[in-house]
Formats: C-alpha cells, sequence, structure tokens
C-alpha cells in the first residue's frame, strides 16, 4: 500500500516482565492496565464496547458524529491528526471526511493490532497519509519523523485519559501540549461523574465481558511469562470509589494462593486484591482546570443530552 508507512518505537519502555515483578512485589498488588491489551485484550475490549452497559462508545460516537462538522469549522481541515491508543481507529473514521487532515498517525502498544487497523483505514482512506506508530503512549509520543508539517490536532477520545491518575494526567496533557506545539489543539472525550448505579453497571456487564477482560490479564501471564497460576481462582470485581472519583477494578484472590514466575514467589491471602485498573471520572470543570494547568485554553465543550459523556475541544496556549 502507497499511503501507509509503520515505525516501532516500543521495545526499551515496554516490558511485562518488570512490571509484573514490581507491581506484585508491593505491599498492595497492582499491574498497570496498559498491559490488559495484547491482541487478545484488544479485541476483548472491543466486545465490552458492544455492551448496553457500557454507554461510553456509543455516547461518543452519537456526539462525534453529529459534532464533526463544528468540530472541522472550529479546527480548520487539512491538520495532522495524532490519536494514541488508536485501537481499531473506529471513532476517527467518524471525523475524517469532516476534518480531511493532511495525515493521520494512529499510536497503539500492540503492534499486531496497529498493523491491522492501519491496514484497513489505509484502503478505506486512500487519500490519507497514515504514519502509524507503535508506542507506550504514556511514556512518548513520538511522531515519526516523515509526517508531513502543519498545524496538529491531537485526538484523545474514549476516556482513556481516566486510567492517568490526576498528577499522571496532568502530566500527560502537558506532553500533548509540547508535542502539539504552536496552534496545536486537542479534541479529547472524557467520561463524566454520574450515578454510582450507572457507573458499576459499565464495568460488571451482564454478559460478564469486562470480567474476562480483567482475567485476561493473568491468561496473558502464562501465556507470556510462563507464570504458574490459575485464573479460576480469582475473581473480578470493579466498584465506582466516590470519594475518589473512580471506577477501581481488582482481581480478587478467593483462597490463598503461590503464584511463581520465573523463580519468584508472590504469596497471596484469601480476599487479596490485585488492583488492575483506576477509571477516573471528570466533572467538566475539573477537566476544564486541569486542561489550563497544562497550557490549553478551552475552545468549546459538549455534554450529551443526558451528561453522560463530555467532548472537549481546547488549543494550546501559543508561547
Ligand atoms: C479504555 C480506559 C477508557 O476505563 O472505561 C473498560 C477501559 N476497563 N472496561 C475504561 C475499561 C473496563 C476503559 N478505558
Amino acid at each position: 500500500m502507497e499511503n501507509i508507512t509503520f515505525h516501532d518505537h516500543k521495545p526499551a519502555a515496554l516490558s511485562l516482565y518488570d512490571a509484573v515483578v514490581d507491581g506484585l512485589s508491593r505491599e498492595d498488588k497492582s499491574i498497570p492496565p496498559k498491559f490488559f491489551y495484547d491482541k487478545h485484550g484488544s479485541e476483548l475490549f472491543d466486545k465490552i464496547c458492544e455492551q448496553p452497559e457500557y454507554y461510553l462508545p456509543d455516547v461518543e460516537r452519537r456526539m462525534l458524529s453529529q459534532l464533526a462538522e463544528e468540530i472541522a469549522e472550529l479546527t480548520g481541515r487539512g491538520r495532522v491528526v495524532i490519536e494514541p491508543g488508536a485501537g481499531s481507529a473506529s471513532k476517527v473514521r467518524l471525523l475524517l471526511d469532516a476534518l480531511r487532515p493532511g495525515a493521520f498517525v494512529p499510536m497503539d502498544i500492540s503492534f499486531d493490532y496497529l498493523k491491522s487497523s492501519a491496514m484497513s483505514l489505509a484502503r478505506e482512506y486512500p487519500w490519507l497519509p497514515i504514519h502509524a506508530a507503535c508506542v507506550d503512549f504514556t511514556h512518548s509520543l513520538p511522531v515519526p519523523k516523515e509526517t508531513p508539517k502543519g498545524p496538529r490536532l491531537l485526538f484523545f477520545p474514549g476516556s482513556s485519559l481516566g486510567n492517568f491518575d490526576r498528577n499522571e494526567a496532568g502530566e500527560f496533557l502537558h506532553m500533548v501540549h509540547d508535542v502539539l506545539g504552536d496552534d496545536g489543539m486537542l479534541l479529547i472525550g472524557v467520561d463524566t461523574k454520574k450515578s454510582e448505579v450507572i457507573l458499576n453497571a459499565a464495568y460488571n456487564d451482564a454478559a460478564g465481558l469486562t470480567a474476562d477482560f480483567n482475567l485476561n490479564l493473568l491468561r496473558r501471564l502464562q501465556r507470556e511469562l510462563d507464570a504458574d497460576i490459575d485464573p479460576n481462582i480469582f475473581e473480578h470485581k470493579a466498584f465506582y470509589n466516590v470519594k475518589e472519583g473512580r471506577i477501581e477494578m481488582h482481581l480478587i484472590s478467593t483462597r490463598q494462593q503461590t503464584l511463581r514466575i520465573n523463580g519468584y514467589h508472590f504469596e497471596f491471602e484469601e480476599d487479596e486484591s490485585l488492583h488492575t485498573e483506576n477509571s477516573y471520572k471528570y466533572a467538566p470543570m475539573e477537566f476544564i482546570d486541569l486542561a489550563s494547568e497544562s497550557g490549553f485554553n478551552e475552545v468549546r465543550h459538549w455534554v450529551d443530552e443526558n451528561g453522560l459523556f463530555a467532548i472537549y475541544l481546547l488549543a494550546v496556549i501559543n508561547a
């Protein structure tokens, strides 16, 4: 294909083994959520997105299709669009005809997944130059050198920002600010604070896909690190922590057991938790404050009619 290049920046920043040994050695055991997304995990996440309880993608999609023209008028056409964590790149498709980007730079942690989704995008949009980069966006956002010059728009949908705690979110937005440069803009979808009933249901879908997604992390440790561990002894637990304003996901060990990886032993007590994810929720004013601390001005923001999800268009405050 003519309109596509691939770049692999990931290895140095990404070691599953180091992260797992580090996270399991802690008093409160944890593994960072980015390790959910091997190819199988990415596919499970796509299935979560089809569950009726997980309202986020539906609401955001509806908003993006309705707002595409308005957004394009505010950003102008022809920008270089960068999407960290692009995954299947399904949301950007809702904007491409309106935005007519000069180039698209999808970034994803899973090379296989990035490759297949970038290839089908390149086929569907032959006019669009694509520079796909396999990166761990929690560390850096390396835009490939041959990407055309011109004003940039970073697209960060899906409330992916929610995986960072508040400090990390501020640092990430600073990094985005620097990658964007003068005249850069950020279009970001962020989940709102809302009733616990709705939030708890969203992370405990009846079909059990979120549980499967969570437990797949342990199966990944078996597959890739040859970990001695029985995923059936763990249970999925997810709940909204009102005080912290976040969903927490855990894997709970239903009985005492030892997890072995490459000569390491990690003891789990009965009911002990392995903390696998936080998903922070923001009231619009909270998010706009956070963004302004990181060098952005609000251009406009939109909340859907039920207050379930928010989309923000922000502009870099030029130096
Ligand atoms: C991809 C981080 C936005 O937090 O809602 C979905 C991941 N975890 N169900 C989220 C997730 C469980 C999702 N993000």
